[in-house]
Formats: structure tokens, C-alpha cells, sequence
């Protein structure tokens, strides 16, 4: 099998994976950076919410049922399961489509009051690409919110994630050292909420929400 072919088969395992793992194993991390994201993006039946790698839709339990929510992800196959979620909630407003993160072309600029993504920026090939995207589509004065693990700050924790991450990258295409400059540094956006959210003496989940400026 030639390398590039193994490795997008890799890679596509490690998405499903990605889902399986989370939600399975890793709840206890990433559930309370999400939550804090939901309680600042104050979510009503008026928000029109676009969740970038919506995956299986595990989220969707904690939106309004009214919600105007779109999510995409760039797997038919999670797509269908979270279309399938929506139905069992009965969220008579929500759609999903197959799309690239790091291309929102089909969404319009400014058409969304909230966007969220989880445990997105960390598996995407290019992060900035796809940050950039999420703000482009976000409405001035919306509000924009990430969780994923980004490099520490300091210390023997940002040596790993050096260490690891050539390994890390290229085997499984997980970015262990985002920079949250990649968020905090924008001229455009205003740093409403930044946690980090740590699990034993390694594991870090951090949580960002910004207000997009006018
Ligand atoms: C770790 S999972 C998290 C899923 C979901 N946000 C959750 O919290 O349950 C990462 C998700 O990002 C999706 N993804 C990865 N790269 C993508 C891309 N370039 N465009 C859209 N979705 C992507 C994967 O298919 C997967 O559903």
C-alpha cells in the first residue's frame, strides 16, 4: 500500500477514533470546558449557531431544541449519525453538511450570532486556516467558541508537547503544540473567557470564547 494511502486510512481511523475515544474515555476532560463555553454563549431558540465538526453531534443535547444550529464536518458518515441525533432530540431546525472546516465557502460572512467548535483545532491540517474561517462567518459582536489542547505556556508540560510533537503529528495528525495566539493575538476578536481545564499532571483542555469585533 503506498504511504499516502496508508496514511489518509490512518488518518480517517484516528477521526473515528477521535469521536469514539472522547466520548468514551475523555468525557471527564473535555466536559467541563465545554460547559463553560455553553454558559457563556448564553444560547436561546433566536441564536443561529454553527458548530464547525459537529462529528456525531454529541453536543446537541445541550442546545435549545428550537435552535437554529448548522453543523459540519468533513465525515458523511458522523454526519448522518448526528442528523440522526437531531431527530431523536427533535430539533426541527437543524441541518448538517458534509464540508470542510478549513473552506466555509458555502456559508456567507457574518451570518451566524455563535460558533463553536470542540476538540476541532487540534485535528485539523492547517488551524489557522479554519479559526479564520469560523470568524469570517461569525456576525460582528457574535461570539466564537473553542475547546482543544493547546501548547503550555511554560515548563517541562510545553517540553513535551515539543517533544511529542513530531511523532504526534505526523503519525496521527494531533497538533500538540497550538499556539493560542492563533486566537488571543487577533486585533479583531475580544478574549471573553480563557481557561485551562487540567487532568492529572499532563492533560490540559482549554476553553476560549471571543466577541467578534465590529
Ligand atoms: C475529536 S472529534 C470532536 C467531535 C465533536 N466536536 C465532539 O465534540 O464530539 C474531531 C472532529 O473534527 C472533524 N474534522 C477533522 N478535520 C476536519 C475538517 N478539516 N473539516 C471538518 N471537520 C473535520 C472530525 O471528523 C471529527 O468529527
Amino acid at each position: 500500500m503506498p504511504i499516502y494511502t496508508f496514511r489518509r486510512k490512518l488518518r480517517e481511523l484516528t477521526q473515528t477514533f477521535n469521536v469514539y475515544h472522547y466520548q468514551q474515555y475523555m468525557s471527564l476532560i473535555v466536559a467541563p470546558t465545554r460547559k463553560r463555553a455553553f454558559d457563556e454563549l448564553k444560547l436561546t431558540n433566536e441564536t443561529k449557531l454553527l458548530e464547525v465538526g459537529v462529528g456525531n453531534g454529541s453536543s446537541l443535547e445541550f442546545f435549545p431544541a428550537g435552535i437554529q444550529i448548522t453543523g459540519i464536518d468533513f465525515s458523511a458518515t458522523l454526519i448522518e449519525q448526528a442528523r440522526i441525533r437531531a431527530k431523536e432530540l427533535q430539533m426541527s431546525r437543524a441541518r448538517f453538511y458534509v464540508m470542510n472546516a478549513q473552506n466555509l465557502r458555502p456559508l456567507e460572512s457574518n451570518s451566524f450570532d455563535a460558533v463553536v467548535s470542540l476538540s476541532l483545532l487540534s485535528v485539523v491540517p492547517e488551524p489557522e486556516k479554519a479559526f479564520s474561517e469560523m470568524v469570517r462567518v461569525c456576525r460582528p459582536g457574535g461570539k466564537i467558541a473553542v475547546t482543544s489542547h493547546f501548547l503550555h505556556k511554560s515548563g517541562w508540560r510545553k517540553s513535551v508537547d515539543q517533544i511529542l510533537s513530531p511523532a504526534v503529528e505526523s503519525i496521527l495528525g494531533y497538533h500538540v503544540t497550538l499556539p493560542e495566539e492563533l486566537i488571543v493575538a487577533r486585533k479583531d476578536l475580544r478574549v471573553l473567557v480563557r481557561e485551562d481545564r487540567r487532568i492529572g499532571p499532563y492533560v490540559m483542555n482549554s476553553v476560549f470564547v471571543v466577541e467578534k469585533l465590529n
